[in-house]
Parts: C-alpha cells; structure tokens; sequence
C-alpha cells in the first residue's frame, strides 16, 4: 500500500500534544518536588501540594502518556491493518475533545474539585466527557481492525485491543456516582466496597496505561528499529494472554492489611507474583531478538530506548509483586520507596518506550532523518541519569523512612515523632529535586530534537530501521 493512504495528521497531532502535556505536567512535578523541602512555595491555595498533585499524576498520565498511546495507536493500527483510519473526521475530533478534556481536567484539579479516588479524580461532567472521547476512539479501533486488509493480527493490536475494551469497563465502573450538582458527587460504593473497586480501577489504570499498550509499542516498534522479528510470536501471544487475564485479579494489593477480606489480599498476592512469568515473557522476547546483534546499542541510537526501557520494566514487575507480599507491604506502604517504584516505570520504561516510539514516527512519517543524534543521545543519558538519581535516592528514603516510623524504645513508645520523620528525608528530597531537574532537562532537549525533526531538514529515502548512528 502507498505512503499517501495513511492519514498522519491526527498522529502528528497527538504527538505534539504528547509533547506539551509532558512539558506542563513536569514543571507541575519540579514546583511539586521543591514543595517538599520548601513548603513556602505552597504560595496560594492553587499551588498547594493537594491540588498540585493531582495535575502532576493526571498531567502526566492521562495527558502526555495517553497522548503518546493514541499517536502511535493511530500510527501502528493503519500500519498493521495496512487499512487507512475508517473515520479519520471523527479522530481529528477524538485529538480536540482529548486537549480540551485534559485542559479543563488541570483546570478543575487547580481549583480544587476532586473526587479524591486517585487517578480518578475527574467530577461527573467531565467524565462524561471522557467516556465520550474514549468511545470515539473505540469506534474507530473497531471499524478499522474490521476493514483492515492484513489478516493476520500481530501482537500490538491484541495489546492495543486489550487497552480500549478494558480502560472503558474500568473507568464507567469506578466512576458510577450520584451527582448532588454540578461540580460534586458522590460513589454509589460504599466503605470496603468503594476501595475494592477503586483500587481494582487504580492498578488496572496502571496496567492498561503504563503497561498494556506500551508493551504494544514495544513490540512494534523494537523489531521495526533494529530490522530484525520479534523472536518468538507465539511467546508474545501466550505472555499477553496471561498478562491480561492476571492483572485484573491483582487491585487488592494496594490495599494489604486494611478492612478488605483477607481471601481477596491473598489473591491479588498470588495473581501479583503470578505476574512476574508474562511480564519477563515480553522482556526475555526483546533480549533475544537481538540476539547476535548487541552491536545495535551502539551503533543504532534508538536500540537503546528500548534495550534500556524494556529493563525498567522488568526490574519494576519484580519489585512490585514482591512490595505486595504482606511483610514487606507492612513496611513500605506509604513510603518513599512506593514513589520510587512508580518513577522507575514512568520516567524509565514508559518515558523511553514513548519517545522512541515518537522518534521512530517522525522520521518515517516525514521521511526525514532525526534532527541531530547526538541530541537523541544526549537526551537518552540525560533522562537516564535523572531518573536513577530519583528512583534510588526514594528507594533509599523509603527505608529509612520505613524504619524511623517502627522504631520503638524499650517502652514501647515510639523513638521518633512523626515530624522528626519528615525533617529528616529533607536531603532525600532535594536530591530527587536535582535527579527531576536532569530528567527536565533531557526532555528538553528532546523537544526541541523532535520539533527540528518534524521541519523535515534532512530528507532520507531509508526506513529509520536502516539508519545507523
Ligand atoms: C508485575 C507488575 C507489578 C506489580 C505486581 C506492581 C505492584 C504494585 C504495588 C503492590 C503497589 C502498591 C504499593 C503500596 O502502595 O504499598 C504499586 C504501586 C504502583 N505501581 Fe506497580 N506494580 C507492577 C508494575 C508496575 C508498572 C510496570 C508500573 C508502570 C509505571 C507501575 C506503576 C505503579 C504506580 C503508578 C503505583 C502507585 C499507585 C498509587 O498511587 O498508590 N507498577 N505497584
Ligand atoms: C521531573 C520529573 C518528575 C518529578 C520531579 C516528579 C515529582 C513527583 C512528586 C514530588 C510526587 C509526589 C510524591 C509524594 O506524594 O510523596 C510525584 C508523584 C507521582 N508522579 Fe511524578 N515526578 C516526575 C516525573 C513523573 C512522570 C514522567 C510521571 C508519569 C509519566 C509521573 C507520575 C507520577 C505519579 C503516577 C505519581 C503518584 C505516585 C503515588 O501515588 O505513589 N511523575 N511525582
């Protein structure tokens, strides 16, 4: 099929609004970050940490990673299907209605409307908007897979399938409340009921977020970069499966030693380690596809986003099921070290994963080559740094914040006040501040890179796979 059939607009589109999301919801992190061990900046009620918060994680999750999903969803499902998008009028409308939804979603977070169900924070009108856009898209995933011409479904569609069913049955689920008027409602769950639910939302937003469809893009574009297939399809098929079927089991996790019946803590105990077998399925698939070609992460600049980024993932599903385990959970829970869980996945595995993904895009949509691979390099060893600047300095936090907080005098009282607790992560905390502003910086440099490679200066006839540097 020619190039021209494929409509790009609405994948450049996402793109760049991946781009300004990441922007906007970093900034929100640093003031977020510095906040911690300068609380002065809690300046006005709209900057308080509260409020802040939220538009950092909703920014982040919802505005840059969802907008990178729907970018390469759009890219890779005309690519697979070799179909172009059945209503490309209706996805131009999904990339207005996502931007004015995320806008208005910052909007009502700074001004304070919450829900306070985290990553569900929305109230109802804007829900309703959401599941409006969400539908959009769905309509036309399904209408293109249905027309497609390529029988033969390769695995990021399944993954990309998996997403757009789930993310809705969750959201409409955890979102069911009673509005009392515009800007306040109320769940229809109540107590255990409402966390249950809540949680089994919470993990599976980040499964089907941060997981499910950048595994699609993993498996996409991995094998288009370096030129060679996936090593095993058959490993892909059976690892999705289980994934999927797994993660649904395991919310309850987020929820060890509280009021939920022990049998559910238990399952998702079991279902969590159970998920350490499909999520090395993927890993071990991406080590051996480059089997006999290591020499490509160093010679071929974009191998190592996902080289690397696949990595993250599969050190953060050990570290995950085993924070879950009910002795561990008992001291990690509420510590730094949960954050420096969640930092590994995004700004490592989810982070990396996106912007070779988008990097790979550009080049090929435009048929250009990348602006500058020595900015692609610095803009890799940049976000690295950051990251594990960020993630080891809260791992390190996280247990002595665990100790501090169970540490008992002879009598039984506790050795330390809670504020003393505080007071002393203040070092942890300007470190992490530093290892942001390193990632900051690397994504800059990334932009910029970006926005230079879609001018279309250096025109290439190669597919990017070919190129090397
Ligand atoms: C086998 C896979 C995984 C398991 C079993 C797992 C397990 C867990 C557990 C038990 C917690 C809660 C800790 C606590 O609050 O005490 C947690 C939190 C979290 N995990 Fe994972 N994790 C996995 C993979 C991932 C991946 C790949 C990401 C991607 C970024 C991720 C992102 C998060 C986030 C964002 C939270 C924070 C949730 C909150 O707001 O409390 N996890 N994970
Ligand atoms: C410059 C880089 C970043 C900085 C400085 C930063 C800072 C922070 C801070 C200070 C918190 C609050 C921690 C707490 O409550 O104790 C947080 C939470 C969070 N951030 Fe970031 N962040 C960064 C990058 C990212 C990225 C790239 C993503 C997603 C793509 C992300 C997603 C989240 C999530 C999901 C949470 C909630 C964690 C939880 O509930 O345990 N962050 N971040």
């Amino acid at each position: 099929m020619k190039e021209s059939v494929h409509d790009y607009s609405v994948v450049r589109g996402f793109a760049y609004s991946a781009l300004f999301w990441l922007i906007i919801g970093l900034v929100v992190g640093l003031w977020l970050a510095a906040e911690m061990f300068y609380p002065r900046l809690n300046l006005t009620p709209w900057l308080s940490f509260g409020r802040l918060r939220v538009v950092h994680t909703n920014g982040l999750a919802f505005g840059f990673a969802l907008a990178g999903i729907f970018s390469c969803t759009y890219y890779m499902l005309q690519r697979l299907t070799r179909t172009p998008i059945a209503f490309p009028r209706l996805a131009r409308f999904h990339l207005y209605l996502f931007n004015a939804a995320i806008a208005l979603a910052a909007l009502s977070l700074f001004a304070g409307m919450n829900t306070s169900k985290e990553y569900a924070e929305l109230e109802w009108p804007l829900d309703v908007v959401v599941v409006i856009m969400w539908v959009v898209f769905a309509v036309n995933v399904f209408a293109t897979l249905a027309r497609r011409r390529e029988k033969q479904m390769y695995i990021s569609l399944w993954y990309i399938i998996a997403m757009t069913v789930t993310v809705a049955v969750l959201y409409i689920i955890n979102n069911l409340s009673v509005p009392v008027n515009l800007f306040k409602s109320y769940p229809i769950y109540a107590g255990v009921n409402d966390a249950n639910v809540q949680w089994w939302y919470g993990h599976n937003a980040v499964g089907f977020v941060f997981t499910v469809p950048i595994l699609a893009m993993f498996y996409y574009y991995l094998p288009k970069t370096v030129n060679l297939p996936i090593y095993s399809h058959r490993l892909s098929i059976i690892s999705f499966w289980s994934l999927v079927f797994a993660y649904l089991w395991t919310g309850a996790h987020h929820l060890m030693l509280t009021p939920v019946p022990e049998w559910i803590q238990t399952v998702a105990i079991a279902f969590s380690i159970f998920l350490i077998a499909p999520s090395w399925g993927s890993v071990v698939n991406g080590y051996y596809t480059m089997r006999g070609n290591w020499d490509l992460m160093r010679t071929n600049y974009l191998t190592k986003f996902f080289v690397v980024g696949i990595t993250f993932y599969g050190l953060q599903t050990i570290q995950g099921p085993t924070q879950g385990l009910r002795t561990l959970t008992a001291f990690f829970h509420y510590t730094d070290y949960i954050v420096g869980h969640v930092h590994m996945g995004t700004m490592g595995w989810v982070t990396m994963i996106i912007s070779a993904s988008l990097y790979y895009m550009v080049q090929e949509m435009n048929r250009t080559e990348v602006y500058s691979v020595r900015l692609a390099n610095l803009h890799f060893y940049l976000i690295l740094a950051g990251q594990l600047l960020y993630t080891v300095t809260m791992w390190i936090a996280g247990i002595q914040q665990g100790a501090m907080w169970k540490a008992t005098n002879p009598d039984g009282s506790l050795t330390y006040s809670f504020i003393e607790t505080v007071a002393s992560l203040y070092p942890y905390w300007k470190i992490r501040f530093v290892g942001g502003l390193v990632y900051f910086l690397g994504i800059v440099v990334f932009v910029y890179n970006f926005v230079m490679t879609g001018r279309g200066s250096k025109k290439s006839s190669l597919d990017p796979g070919m190129r090397t540097a």
